[in-house]
């Protein structure tokens, strides 16, 4: 089969002058363009993505790989997420990220990509991308940070959430919170946790696009060099036995990554991303696939923020194929990954080192997992809920609603003395789904009412149709669909309405008739958000609800990466 490249580089006359001509500025000598397999290093480098500042020098690693083997590298930009620098949330900018990506690749000399991932979104609108154009991929995630040492113990992400509640309550001066803050991140890589970034880098492992390992060797361990130089290797190789993603991403590969993740404790942002991911390559993948799928698997791992452990601890125990190897009654061994094996067989000799981080199926570390899917009148398309980071007391719990119209209403309220709240009571945000905010941010783990926190109590049955950081932990109900913003019945609940969160029987309701329902719809006004031009306004008309995945309705589906036409 003919290289994809060559239909630039291998051309003759004024055509191939120009595709050669200026690459060759580089100096890069006539024989680099004469049928060598060209090897695209799509990297999300950059100063304002933290946990991918050290991808430069990642990439060289990549791209010794590629030239030991044969190949060409290129490397290429493209739009980066730094989870914790853009406003008003990374998410927004998912699907704007995967265009630049899909484009990116179709419209160059390309016959193999390299996706260089780290922080939570850059993993998923890369692969999402990719999979649009159906080249063939490999990722490197840039791995997780070393985790935090502050006043004698070990931190990470989740103690953020710790710290922010005794400082509001004075337990903690502003000058331990800045000792915190270099403390917690004091290496390269993403949060140490099992956050969305490793829960990312997890997904694509389990799915078969990362050669073993991908997932959990810290960024700052010299063996992730070593993953990202074989990873170059295989690359080439890949390019010319066109083993594309979509051989890779079958149904079974999706169900793999769910029981996986579930076995992790994984981020709740994991359905978004894996369904938005699904529906690039035409896999059906519903919401309630995630539920079943995880009911029969049991927590395997103790790591943040449903355990006490760090990703980096993960990788010292035997990494994520010692947790698959254990999960080999439930999972498809059989799939397809990128090294040419099944993933059945890259796990075959893992083995566990420390009991206390990877536990077995028949003691594990805790008996629920994954994902619970929620239905009732309340979320009529679903909610979701982790029940491994969620207080056990409060998953039947009917309360009280004290509701917030918004996110300026919370912050407003939330700590005045008058709000009329107590622990019992349910806090319910509306409009912060992936419309009302727009964009869906992370602020469904609300921070509890002061005088809720003063009285000692720390978890409080929390209700939205936004979503939470990975790295977050709570009774919270996040995605509710349809959202507050397009006249789901979140936007209707009142103060005072009474709200049953029932777990086990996987049930969220609303105790208020459908005829009482019907009547305060009709003065139900859509929000004004005022966004008439530019991405935001692209993004309201076009984004699906987070069931869907939240990707944009024209970007399902893949259009493969042929083009037609030349540049001149
Ligand atoms: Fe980048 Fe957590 S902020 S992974
Ligand atoms: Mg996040």
């Amino acid at each position: 089969m003919p290289l994809r490249s060559q239909d630039w580089f291998g051309r003759t006359g004024k055509d191939g002058f120009i595709y050669r001509a200026w690459m060759k500025n580089q100096g890069f000598p006539h024989h680099e363009f004469e049928g060598k397999p060209v090897i695209g290093i799509c990297n999300t480098w950059s100063e304002l993505t933290p946990c991918n500042a050290h991808f430069r020098e990642l990439a060289e690693a990549i791209k010794r790989g590629v030239w030991e083997a044969g190949g060409f590298p290129l490397e290429f930009p493209v739009m980066s997420l730094g989870e914790c620098q853009i406003k008003p949330t990374a998410m927004l900018f998912r699907n704007l990220a995967s265009m630049d990506v899909e484009e990116s690749i179709r419209g160059n000399s390309l016959d193999a990509v390299i996706l260089m991932c780290g922080c939570d979104k850059t993993t998923p609108s890369l692969v999402m991308g990719a999979c649009s154009v159906d080249l063939p991929t490999l990722v490197v995630s840039g791995g997780p940070m070393l985790a935090g040492r502050f006043q004698g113990r070990k931190i990470g992400t989740s103690d953020l959430w710790r710290f922010a509640e005794a400082y509001k309550m004075g337990e903690m001066s502003q000058s331990e919170f800045v000792a915190a803050e270099a403390s917690m991140a004091r290496s390269q890589g993403h949060c140490a946790v099992m956050g969305t970034a490793s829960t990312m880098a997890a997904m694509v492992e389990s799915l078969g696009l990362a050669l073993p390992d991908n997932a959990t060797i810290p960024a700052a361990d010299s063996r992730r060099k070593v993953l990202a130089h074989l990873t170059g290797i295989r690359a080439v190789e890949l390019a010319r036995e066109g083993i594309t993603p979509s051989k890779i991403l079958t149904r079974q590969a999706f169900e793999n990554a769910i029981m996986v993740n579930a076995a992790l404790g994984g981020s709740t942002n994991f359905i978004l991303h894996l369904t938005a991911i699904a529906g690039r390559v035409g896999v059906d993948l519903s919401l309630d696939d995630f539920d079943t799928l995880s009911a029969k698997i049991p927590l395997l791992t103790n790591l943040q923020p449903s355990g006490e452990h760090f990703v980096e601890d993960l990788f010292y125990a035997g990494g994520l194929p010692a947790v698959i190897r254990e999960l080999r009654e439930y999972i498809h061994n059989d799939t397809l990954t990128v090294n040419g094996r099944t993933l059945g067989e890259n796990c075959a000799e893992a083995q566990c080192y420390d009991p206390t981080v990877i536990a077995t199926v028949e003691k594990p570390f805790k008996p629920e997992s994954g994902i619970a899917v929620l239905r009732g009148n309340l979320c009529p398309n679903g909610a979701v809920l982790k029940p491994s980071a969620a207080t056990p007391a409060l998953m039947k719990h009917t309360g009280r609603a004290v509701v917030f119209e918004n996110i300026d209403d919370y912050k407003a309220r939330i700590d005045d003395p008058e709000l009329d709240v107590d622990p019992t009571c349910v806090l319910v945000m509306k409009n912060v789904g992936p419309k009302g905010y727009p964009g869906m941010p992370e602020v469904g783990n609300m921070q509890l009412p002061a005088k809720v926190l003063a009285q000692g109590v720390h978890d409080m049955v929390r209700i939205s149709d936004g979503r939470m950081s990975g790295t977050g932990f709570g009774t919270v109900v996040l995605h509710v669909s349809p959202e507050a913003a397009v006249g789901g019945n979140l936007a209707l609940v009142q103060n005072g309405d009474l709200i049953t969160l029932d777990v086990e029987n996987r049930s969220l309701h609303l105790h208020v008739s459908d005829e009482e329902l019907a009547g305060r719809l009709v003065h139900f006004k859509p929000l004004d958000l005022g966004y008439d031009r530019g991405y935001v306004n692209l993004y309201i008309r076009h984004v699906t609800q987070a069931h869907e995945g939240a990707d944009f309705d024209f970007l399902r589906g893949a259009s493969g990466s042929e083009v037609k036409r030349d540049s001149h």
